[in-house]
Order: C-alpha cells, then sequence, then structure tokens
C-alpha cells in the first residue's frame, strides 16, 4: 500500500510539491484544472473543534466538488469530548475515512497522533502552532496577483502567530523572496520556524528577518496583517493591545509602501489590527485571498489523495 500523505506542517512538502499545490490552486482559481473529480469513491471527514469560516468551507466545498463523501464534526461531536484519546480516535477514524481535515488549535503532536495509521490523510486546518494551509492560499493568491512568488517582497505586521509561521516556512523555499516580519516584543514568530525558514533560505537566496519595531521599513510587495486574537489563543500579557497598537496597518503604514497590496487572512477586526479604509480599500487583495482558500483547498486534497494505490482509495 503506498504511503498516505498527510499537511501536518508546510515542512511535510518538498519544493516540488509545495509548488505543485499552489499551481495546481491558481488553475483550480482560474478554472482550468480540467472537470476531473479526483476524489471520486472517496470519504473526507471534517473535524473542528474550534471556530472556522474560511477554512471549514473550503475543504468542505472542495471535497464535495472534487466527488468525496463528507463527513463532518463539531467539537463537541466525537468520543474525544468523553476522554476517548487522540490515538485511538485516529486509529478508529482511519479504517472509515480517507482524509480527515482537523483543526485543533492545539500541539502539532495532537494532529501527528491522528496520523499516526497508515491508511487515512491527515490535513491540518490549523494548530496552535501552524497554519499551513493558509500558506498555501496565500501563494496561491500571490501567484494569482505577481504571477509568481520568486522575488516577491512581503512585510508581516502583527502577532507572529500560526499563519506567519506557516508563511515564514513557505515563502523561506522561494528563490528572492523577502520577508520582513514586525511583531511586538514577546509575541514574535517562534525561533524554530525562524531557524528552518534561514536553512531554506541558505538554499533559495530568500530572506527572512524579524524585528519588533516599525523603522525603516523596506520596500515591499505586499503588506499582510492578520487579527490580533488569533482563534484559540489568550494573551500573556494584559495591557497586550497597547503593545499591539503601533502595528495597526492604517493609512499611514500604507503610505510607508506606495506599490504594495494588502493581504489578510481574515477574519478582520475593522479599527484593531487593520482600518476600515485599508481593508475595504482598492489594495486590498483580501477576499479574493479568501475566495482561494476553496481553490487552494481543492489542490490539498488532490495532492492527499494522488498518493492512493492505483484503483482508488475505496476500501
Ligand atoms: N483564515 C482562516 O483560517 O479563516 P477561518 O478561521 O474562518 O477558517
Amino acid at each position: 500500500m503506498a504511503e498516505r500523505r498527510h499537511l501536518i506542517s508546510i515542512d511535510d512538502l518538498s519544493d516540488d510539491e509545495l509548488r505543485w499545490i499552489v499551481e495546481r490552486g491558481v488553475e483550480y482559481s482560474r478554472g482550468t484544472a480540467g472537470a476531473t473529480q479526483p476524489l471520486s469513491g472517496t470519504v473526507v471527514g471534517v473535524l473542528f473543534r474550534k471556530t472556522s469560516t474560511r477554512t471549514r468551507t473550503a475543504f468542505s466545498a472542495g471535497a464535495l466538488r472534487l466527488g468525496a463523501g463528507l463527513v463532518t464534526y463539531g467539537p463537541a461531536d466525537l468520543q474525544l469530548a468523553t476522554g476517548e484519546s487522540v490515538e485511538d480516535t485516529g486509529a478508529v477514524l482511519s479504517g472509515m475515512l480517507d482524509v480527515l481535515v482537523a483543526r485543533t488549535a492545539g500541539p502539532e503532536a495532537e494532529l501527528r497522533a491522528y496520523a499516526g495509521q497508515k491508511q487515512m490523510s491527515v490535513i491540518n486546518a490549523m494548530s496552535a502552532v501552524e497554519h499551513p494551509t493558509q500558506a498555501l492560499a496565500d501563494l496561491t493568491t500571490i501567484v494569482q496577483h505577481f504571477g509568481r512568488v520568486e522575488g516577491v517582497r512581503v512585510l508581516y505586521v502583527g502577532e507572529g502567530n500560526n499563519t506567519a509561521s506557516a508563511l515564514t516556512l513557505a515563502l523561506s523555499r522561494y528563490p528572492g523572496t523577502e520577508l520582513h516580519l514586525r511583531t511586538p516584543a514577546g509575541y514574535g514568530v517562534e525561533q524554530r520556524y525562524l531557524d528552518q525558514a534561514a536553512a531554506s533560505a541558505r538554499r533559495s537566496g530568500a530572506r527572512v528577518e524579524q524585528r519588533h519595531d516599525l523603522s525603516g521599513l523596506p520596500p515591499v510587495d505586499v503588506v499582510y496583517t492578520t487579527r490580533w486574537q488569533t482563534t484559540g489563543s489568550t494573551k500573556p500579557t494584559p495591557h497586550w493591545r497597547s503593545e499591539f497598537a503601533p502595528f495597526q496597518v492604517n493609512e499611514a503604514l500604507m503610505a510607508a509602501a506606495p506599490d504594495a497590496v494588502f493581504m489578510h487572512d481574515l477574519p478582520a477586526h475593522r479599527g484593531e489590527e487593520v482600518t476600515a479604509a485599508v481593508l475595504d480599500g482598492p489594495r486590498s487583495i483580501a477576499f479574493t485571498q479568501a475566495e482561494n482558500k476553496y481553490h487552494s483547498a481543492r489542490a490539498v486534497l488532490e495532492w492527499c489523495v494522488a498518493s492512493r494505490p492505483s484503483g482508488g482509495a475505496g476500501r
């Protein structure tokens, strides 16, 4: 039996696989992917233990459009809620499902535990530390807009959260990209992701740097931010809003990046991390980016089932 593919971290993907998923997402967005149903005969489980609008809908609609059957679970539906272990849950579900899309907002180890079996692919729909499917949709959006990822310069402003970690790992794979992280002190992208990105950047010629102020902004093509209150997380310091306030993306900040488009993974809180004038303004591509979650989700699902033994996944 062919090994199942899991997408728990961007680092689970080779450079070729990363590029394939991004380019395939672009094809889905342009309607040039072909009328195939690569998930025909498969069943996809969608388990969200935390709230979601985009990711849950993208993977559910994507699985249905690609021909899969769907089983969905809310936060209290499985016996996990009564104490069954993640390992036992993964083992049981793997006898019935081909793919499990899971949002845990917990540690990566929880998703690795679901993946501790040989029959069912596991997709990280957001954990506490990384949001890889967001980064794939983001790169899809960048290719759609700029025609390439290579050489694109991104200024990321705000919390170094799971979205930022995944973006750091993904962008650093592409030659000539620049990622300038500007995060409040104490809320940066974790060092282990910066170290992983540095290793990729040594190979690719990308540049990744993190600072905790907004002075000396470089010329960039994209300004990116995320909601200050990341889903499922709390802040360790009571006065965090005053620490985040200088990192708001507003007209003044966008004026310092005159050629840049604005990206946001959504959901947004207008007046906090971004002003309404920027989010709803002519340079914002945030809602195209949200739609790309759907196109990119189909690419991820197709990549997962492409590892199936010939004859499909029906067991
Ligand atoms: N960006 C994102 O992951 O959105 P949802 O939380 O709505 O899925």
